[in-house]
């Protein structure tokens, strides 16, 4: 057994009462992706930046490709790339010149530097824009730049915190595609992500932490499992029957009904067994209660964080954290 490229134990970290991270325990196997979901202000930004060495922990441990994060943290910076969640390049520059100078700070000589920034531009689809100053990409650009600036150092480890929030969602399919591409050609990957359908595409692995705790890991499957078979859905078509409903039917499930006011929907999860339908149909149309659709699905992984935390994951991805936010840059090599 090779031992995990990222190990943290007991990462804990406060700001002043907020309690950022309590205990965070996470392992990452080389060559694979570890998604580390959660909602806004979960810890995940946090987290990141004591493993990547730009903020001390007040307790726990933790190492990368066996460097401690206090002790080795000049080595473990050339070892990693970092992405954060806000693009970090100089909007001034032109692409190309962003990626040169960060070939500068991992002290590469000048044909090195050219060499990388060209192939780097070839890869993330920017050559053509090469030389333009950054202030004219767009969004998606920015972003595919950012993460190509992580790249320049060759790092066989990569930190992508939230690196395709606020991309449309075909730019955000090409940057999946590009991080699966690394990760075939041996990356180790840890990436956090608002999207649990991000988690569900690119990780392996998946850690849920809400308020700085893990509240569970596994794989996408065994986080689904988590849930029994199915969910049952049924949509009522009067509004005001919808607590009603989930009161009706809810010793059908193994955990108590969701119920969405905006879609009259009550859903809960249960096994995957038709009789399920049947008895709940039976049941409401005994109460005249009416029945706009009914049906029986695989469990989402957003089933699964809203029956971890009781609330959804998706309140909306917006601007993360706290006053002193992702420093204006963040590739490894600097500093
Ligand atoms: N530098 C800071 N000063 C004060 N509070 C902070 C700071 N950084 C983060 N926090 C707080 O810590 C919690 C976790 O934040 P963060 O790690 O950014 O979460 P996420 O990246 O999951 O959105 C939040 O409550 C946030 O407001
Ligand atoms: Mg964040």
């Amino acid at each position: 057994m090779t031992p995990p490229v990222i190990e943290a134990k007991g990462i804990t970290k406060a700001f002043g009462a907020t309690l950022a991270l309590d205990h965070v325990d996470l392992e990452v196997e080389a060559g694979t992706v570890l998604g580390l979901l959660g909602p806004n202000g979960a810890g995940k930004t946090t987290f990141v930046r004591i493993l990547t060495t730009l903020l001390r922990a007040d307790a726990g441990s933790a190492s990368v490709v066996g460097l401690d994060v206090t002790r080795d943290a000049v080595a473990l910076r050339s070892a990693i790339g970092l992405a954060g969640q806000y693009a970090a390049v100089d909007e001034l520059l032109t692409g190309r010149e962003n990626l040169e100078l960060v070939g500068l700070l991992y002290h590469l000589g000048k044909a090195e530097r050219r060499r990388r920034a060209v192939e780097t531009l070839e890869r993330l689809a920017l050559t053509e824009a090469a030389d333009r100053q950054v202030k004219t990409y767009s969004g998606g650009m920015r972003r595919r730049l950012d993460v190509g600036a992580s790249l320049v150092g060759r790092p066989k480890v990569l930190f992508l915190d939230e690196p395709t929030t606020g991309l449309d969602p075909a730019t955000r399919i090409d940057l999946w595609r590009f991080i699966e591409t690394l990760v075939e050609e041996g990356a180790t990957v840890l990436l956090t992500t608002q999207y649990l359908e991000e988690a569900d595409h690119l990780a392996n692995r998946i850690v849920v932490i809400d308020h700085g705790r893990v509240i569970a890991e596994g794989t996408s499957n065994e986080l689904k499992a988590q849930l029994g078979g199915a969910v049952l859905e049924v949509t009522v078509t009067e509004g005001d029957q919808l607590h009603k409903a989930a009161d009706l039917l809810a010793d059908l499930g193994h955990s108590p009904p969701g119920e969405d006011l905006t879609r009259n929907l009550v859903t809960i999860p249960s096994d995957a067994d038709p009789k399920v339908i049947v008895e709940a149909a039976r049941r409401l149309g005994d109460r005249g209660i009416g029945l706009e659709d009914i049906a029986l699905r695989r469990p989402s992984l957003d089933d699964v964080f809203l029956s971890l935390t009781g609330h959804g994951a998706e309140d909306g991805p917006g601007q993360g954290a706290g006053p002193d936010d992702e420093p204006a840059s963040s590739h490894g090599a600097r500093r």
